[in-house]
């Protein structure tokens, strides 16, 4: 394709300032050096797709240290990190950008973590994921404004494909298959036939993979915009059952993580309903396999008792008493229990009876001769559980009901 710095202008217009003179600077100070210095990855591929991308990956064949310490110098902006394997991160207020050294990867055994060495852009892209994502865009003289297409990924994003480079591309790095799944459905592609094959074959090898990095890409999937697309995918294709085989959400779950997402549930929810159908005795097993973090372990610790409080949701229970079953799970789980059953007690728990208090507070309770101490949140709780069951409608009713509460004490009933 010939040089187009059209796409650079592109770019630029989309970028926000402190971004944008992050770039700029580093496209100098490359050019100053001699060195040549590319955009690649997502950032080419959402360019192209003309949809927004936040992340800037910049490659630059040389030092690239060396050239973000002079850009964010000259940005006014912060070398924020470095690495030995000769990358950084420059970032001014919001603005991250990542500048790298060009490299090759050699991989010694599945899961193994790749030996890195300096090399060239062209190298840096063989040693990618996928086609669509294996493209980049030079920035600097002699053709700023050149794609460098190695492997197809134009034509792929066109085919609305998603192709690995090789044969070994999930043997060498097996949490490319839930990345895989997850651009399918992010961009409404399709896993490209021999790459669906390849998948199939080597979804056994995601048992090399440490809980901690399974984790992260769930969690960035869970984070998608259509979740529920990529759960459904990611069970069909038996991933779920391939990290362990207690995982196995049913159908239905699948869009339970868009009702997720639509009412705004904490992101840790997530887990508890990945985990809803696992057996009490496994839960352990599989919080570890996750390395799940602790709020998530906790939430989904909470499932076999979120499960029994859903069971008993769909009976006849009063407000009062689904309230005093869901007040002891964790709130992620009681979400992930709204949106996996929908039982109307979890929902009107998470919209309303949740933060129902009564109108009288503790000290007017005191007022009125409640004896201080553990009866003040006795009282309360009767109050908030009359309350709840519609005993109690304005102030003046519970004002009675606090009234007959210390008559019966009086004569020793309470
Ligand atoms: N990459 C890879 N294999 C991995 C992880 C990343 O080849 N297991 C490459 C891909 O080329 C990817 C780039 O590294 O484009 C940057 O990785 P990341 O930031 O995770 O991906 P993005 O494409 O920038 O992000 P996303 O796809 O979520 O937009």
């Amino acid at each position: 394709m010939a040089p187009s710095p059209k796409l650079i202008d592109k770019l630029e217009r989309r970028l926000p300032p402190d971004a944008l003179a992050i770039f700029t600077a580093t496209r100098a100070a490359a050019g100053a050096e001699g060195l040549r210095a590319y955009l690649v990855g997502g950032a080419v591929r959402d360019l192209l797709l003309e949809s927004p991308s936040l992340d800037i990956d910049i490659v630059v064949e040389g030092d690239a240290i060396a050239v973000a310490r002079i850009a964010a110098q000259v940005a006014g902006a912060r070398l924020a990190k470095t690495t030995a394997f000769g990358t950084a991160t420059v970032r001014a207020g919001d603005a991250v950008i990542d500048i790298a050294t060009a490299r090759a990867e050699v991989y010694a055994h599945p899961g193994a973590l790749p030996r890195v060495t300096p090399s060239t852009i062209d190298d840096d892209l063989l040693r990618r994921d996928f086609t669509i994502n294996a493209m980049a865009l030079q920035l600097t003289e002699p053709a700023p404004g050149k794609l460098l297409d190695p492997t197809g990924g134009e034509a792929d994003l066109r085919a609305k494909l998603v192709r690995v480079l090789h044969d070994r591309s999930f043997q060498d790095d097996a949490t490319r298959i839930l990345r895989a799944v997850r651009c399918e459905a992010r961009f409404g592609f399709r896993l490209e036939e021999r790459t669906l094959d390849l998948l199939a074959r080597d979804v056994v090898h995601l048992d090399t993979i440490s809980g901690t990095r399974i984790r992260q890409e769930l969690a960035r999937t869970f984070a998608e915009p259509s979740p529920e697309q990529a759960v459904a995918r990611l069970r069909e294709l038996a991933v779920f059952e391939a990290i362990h085989p207690s995982l196995s959400p049913g159908f239905d779950q699948a869009s339970a993580f868009a009702r997720l997402r639509d009412t705004a549930a904490p992101a840790v929810s997530a887990w508890p309903l990945l985990c809803w159908n696992v057996p009490e005795a496994q839960m352990g097993d599989l919080a570890r396999r996750l390395a799940l973090t602790r709020p998530q372990r906790t939430a989904v610790e909470a499932v076999p008792a979120a499960r029994r409080a859903g069971q008993q949701l769909a009976g006849d229970v009063r407000p009062s008493e689904a309230t005093r079953l869901l007040d002891e799970l964790p709130l992620p789980t009681v979400h992930a229990l709204a949106a996996g059953t929908r039982a109307a007690g979890a929902l009107a728990y998470l919209a309303v009876w949740r933060t129902l208090r009564p109108s009288l507070h503790g000290d007017a309770l005191l007022e009125m001769g409640v004896q201080p101490g553990p009866e003040v949140g006795r009282v309360l709780a009767r109050l908030r559980a009359a309350k709840l069951d519609g005993e109690v409608k304005s102030r003046a009713d519970e004002e009675r009901l606090v009234e007959q509460f210390l008559a019966r004490e009086r004569i020793g009933l309470a």
